[in-house]
Formats: structure tokens, sequence, C-alpha cells
């Protein structure tokens, strides 16, 4: 591949809430060196960023791959790819493929198949069923990120239901549990209504009405309740309305918090104006909200209700998008280009680098403990990406990497882009080209 010394000069790093000028020295995978006027061996390779901003590699805590079984949507290498050149270095894979990740011999067979074929550095969500709190309580937590719940169905029909067995789960689990939240029948009953009255031709704009606010809200809060009344460490994924902010605190730092929340590009980008445009492309569970939701979610990451930054990327084929309301799958793909969108967010001054930063690299690897990733810090591991931030740039289908050949951002101009990704002290992506060999790793998590 490339050389095992690195030097990359004239950086302007974006990490732990400051700019730093500065040059990085890397050793093999990890980072050696931070400082000024570093000079180079002979045999360092020295690339110069010529004052562009470089920042952590990207931690997304929540993709669905699709292998095993739904690789006619997506796989981990094609997906991985994509992710390298959106400037996600590490995934957090979901477990509702086929066969579902609710096993350890399941669990295990994911693992061995991204050590062969993964791009980007893994790890595998663990799913909890209404029947596997014997095979949760035997999981080894420096390898799982995670437990995954289903409170409220979608892809893959992996609800948890059974209140007896999510009380003893969150009571006899030290995992973080991480939770889709939607009410199940508040769900069908509004899915019922707007059956009754536009029969098959149920409008896609009708979706965050079916998947309402009250919804999420039910089921949110009583996640939240659960985990306060058994002290389980809890973590909401993709908080989609406003009204849901109420339910998380900002007072303490995230490492005394035991409930976390999340929010993703696309709820933060999208409002249900778009779905007249998109249709059911932008089609999500939980769905897209109002305006007025998208701008409370800005306001709760910056002030730091909401901790963390991810995708959810969720790819489909375009065939199965394209069908009607009731039969297209919710879910699309984002991995590369959800951080062109934030960065775009960022010229927009919705948000500034170093909480883009904070939330999307430091805050993913401090609530899954994840070993020394998601900074740039001397001995870490050296995942890093050089962006072009004033690059201006259309998505367009021909350059669009996931395997379903489509993105939900098509003839979207952003402003900002990734020139280069180092992985493991591996440049992996530049230019538009992924390199051929991976130089990827599992990630491990440093718990008792
Ligand atoms: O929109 C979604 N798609 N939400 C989910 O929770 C699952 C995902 C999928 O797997 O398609």
């Amino acid at each position: 591949m490339s050389q095992s010394k690195k030097l990359i000069k004239n950086a302007k790093v974006v990490n732990e809430n400051q700019i730093l000028d500065c040059d990085l020295l890397i050793h093999g995978n990890r980072i050696a060196e931070i400082g000024q006027g570093i000079i180079p061996n002979p045999d360092t390779e020295v690339f110069d960023a010529k004052g562009s901003y470089v920042i952590p590699g990207l931690i997304d805590d929540q993709v669905h791959f699709r292998e095993p079984g739904l690789t006619h949507k997506a796989c981990i290498e094609t997906e991985s790819k994509a992710a390298l050149a959106g400037g996600i270095t590490s995934f957090i894979e979901m477990p509702n493929t086929q066969p579902q990740t609710t096993t350890r011999i399941e669990w295990e067979a994911k693992n061995r198949r991204a050590a062969a074929t993964s791009y980007a550095n893994y790890a595998f969500m663990f799913g909890g069923t209404n029947d596997n709190l014997d095979e949760i309580l035997a999981l080894d937590s420096k390898r799982v990120p995670a437990l995954k719940l289903f409170l409220g169905s979608s892809t893959g029909n992996m609800l948890v239901d059974n209140p007896e067995v999510l009380k003893s789960i969150f009571s006899s689990t030290n995992l973080v549990i991480a939770v889709h939240c939607e009410d199940e029948q508040t769900i069908k009953t509004n899915l019922q209504a707007a059956q009754k009255k536009y029969g098959d031709a149920i409008p896609i704009a009708e979706h965050p009405h079916i998947r309402s606010e009250e919804a999420c809200y039910l089921s949110s809060s009583q996640a939240v309740a659960l985990a306060k009344e058994t002290g389980a460490r809890l973590h909401v994924f993709h908080v989609s309305t406003a009204k849901e902010l109420e339910l998380f605190r900002n007072d303490i730092p995230l490492e005394e918090k035991k409930i976390t929340a999340e929010v993703c590009t696309h709820h933060l980008w999208f409002s249900s104006e778009d779905y007249f445009e998109k249709g059911t492309h932008i089609k999500w569970n939980p769905a897209v909200k109002t305006k007025k939701d998208r701008a409370a979610l800005w306001a709760g990451l910056n002030s730091d209700l909401l901790d963390v930054l991810a995708t959810d990327h969720a790819p489909h084929t375009l065939e199965e998008k394209n069908q009607p309301y009731t039969n297209a799958p919710s879910g699309g793909p984002l991995v590369q280009h959800a951080l062109p969108a934030l960065l775009t967010a960022y010229h927009q001054g919705k948000i500034s680098l170093e909480k883009l930063v904070q939330k999307a690299c430091h805050n993913p690897a401090i609530l899954f403990d994840i070993k020394d990733r998601g900074y740039v810090r001397e001995g870490f591991f050296a995942d890093l990406v050089v962006l072009d931030i004033d690059k201006e740039f259309e998505v367009v289908k021909k350059d669009v990497l996931y395997q379903c050949g489509w993105s939900p951002f098509e003839g979207t101009q952003f402003k900002g882009a990734v020139e280069r990704t180092l992985l493991n002290g591996k440049w992996v992506y530049s230019n538009g080209n992924i390199h051929p060999e991976s130089a990827a790793m599992e990630l491990t998590f440093d718990r008792e």
C-alpha cells in the first residue's frame, strides 16, 4: 500500500473543541506526534495539507449494510467503501439482517465476513428479541458495542413488545441498550385511519402523521422511564421530534449520562415539505417531520440535549423504493453524503466544525468506550479525514458508490467535500478513488 511513516504537514486540525495549525506524524497505524514544524526522516512519506481542515474519521454508530441475506440491496464491501469516501472510518452495524444477529453464532459469522470484506473499521450490534436473554447475558462486552432493540417495528420484523422481557433485559445487562422508539399501536391506529380515507393510495405526505410525533414520544418516554427505573444505560436512536427533546438533559457531561440521544443527518436536512418532491425516497422510520421539529433538532444538537450525529444508512433498491407508499420500504443510503451535507450546514451557520467533530467523532467513541479512536491524539489510531471545505459539487447518480446506485440527495448542491481519508495509517481514499487493499480493523471496547 503506502509507506508506514507519514507526515501530514500544514493541517488545520479540528479536535477537542479547538482548531490547531499543526503537522501530524504517523508511525504504522497510530499517530506518533502532533506538533509544529516536524522534520521528516528520508523514509517518511510527506503529504502537504496546505492549510486544509483535518478531522478525526467519523464513527457512525447506526448503519444497515444488509449482509447476510439482503445483499440485493447492499453488502459490507460496497457500503464500507462508500463510508470511506464519506469520511466515515468506523461503523457500527445493525442486527436486522437475514438471519438476524440475535445469536452469538450469527454475530461471529458477521464479524468473520467483515474481517474478509470490510474496507472500514467495523463492529456489530447484537439484536434483542422476546426470547434471547441467555444469549445477551453471554456476550463479550469488549467486542459487542451495544444491544439494539426495536421498540417499534421497522425493516426486518424485530419488534420486542413483551413488557416483562423488556424489563428483564433492561435490569440485567450492562451493555448500552440502543433503541428504535415508535409506538406500534399508535402507528397501527393511524395507518388504519389513513387506509380508510385513502384506500390503497395513501399519499407519502401522510407518513409523518402515521408514524407520528405521538408514536415517537410515547415509545421513547416509556424507554426512558424504564431506564430510570432499572438503571439501564439507554441510547435513543434517531430522535425526530421537538417534543422528545424534553426527555434528555444537558446539565451533565456525556461521560456521566445514563440516558443519551442521537440525531441523524436526514432528520436535520429534510422536512415534511420535501415529501412532495422526493416522495418515498425520503420515507424513513421514524419519519422526517416538520420544519419546526428540524429546527428544534439543530438546537438540541448544539445545546447538547442530543449527543451523537449518525446516519442510519439503510439502503433499498430503487425498484423497492419506487413502489406506492404502503409497499415502499423505509430507509435510504447515506454514508457517502452525510458529511458533505453537514459541511454544507456548517457553511449555512447551523453548526460549527468543532461541534460537528464532537458529535460525529468524539461522542460515539465516549458513548461506546471505543478504544483509541475518535480523536486526533498521540498514541491513537490514525483515522483521519482531509476536507476540501469550500468545494462545491452536485450529487449525481454516476458518483454514487452505494450498491443500490441512488441517493436521496441526487440533484442537491453541497459545499464541503472529503478530499482524502486515512485509515489505520494508510491512505484509503483520495480524489474519488478507493485503495484496492483494505486497511480495516475490528473496533474494540475499553471495558471491564
Ligand atoms: O428507515 C429505516 N430503515 N428505519 C429503520 O429503523 C430500519 C431501516 C432499515 O433497515 O431499512
